[in-house]
């Protein structure tokens, strides 16, 4: 296994309800590492840009929608395969089929208001960390 980054992004409900603390606790205590973080409330066009491999798809105006309708918490990850590592500790994309003791299936209200996104291949994360976080803004964890 290598070690590897990815983006994870806890959406606007969750901001709402105050749960980023709990979010990343769930990542922190499952082994994987904030190497950057960042508040930010996204454009209409920055959301288009973001999800552009979805702009095709029915639900996509709704997601953008939904995406936007507050700040969202933006983070690298780091870790052990940290891109199925933090897919796992997601859980699946609708809550109802998340397993029991993953963010979704614990914090997730829909397929659509599902609490936390997250990169699903290497190519992605690489792009999505990209979209986000300039090289300076992504941190080596040393310490002392
Ligand atoms: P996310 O991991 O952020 O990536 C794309 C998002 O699209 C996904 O989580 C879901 O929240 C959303 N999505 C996927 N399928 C549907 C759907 N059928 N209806 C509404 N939203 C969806």
């Amino acid at each position: 296994m290598a070690t590897q980054r990815t983006l994870s992004i806890i959406k606007p409900e969750a901001v709402h309800n105050n749960n980023i603390g709990a979010i990343v606790s769930r990542f922190e205590s499952q082994g994987l590492t904030v190497v950057a973080a960042r508040m930010q409330h996204l454009t209409k066009a920055e959301a288009e840009g973001f999800y552009a491999v979805h702009k095709e798809r029915p639900f996509f105006g709704e997601l953008v929608e939904y995406i936007t309708s507050g700040p969202v918490f933006i983070m690298t990850l780091e870790g052990e395969n940290a891109i199925a590592r933090n897919r796992e500790i997601m859980g699946a994309t609708n809550p109802a089929e998340a397993a029991p003791g993953t963010i979704r299936a614990d914090f997730g209200e829909s397929i659509g208001v599902n609490t936390v996104h997250g990169s699903d291949a290497e190519d992605t994360a690489k792009n999505e960390i990209a979209f986000f976080f300039q090289d300076g803004q992504v941190c080596n964890r040393c310490y002392k």
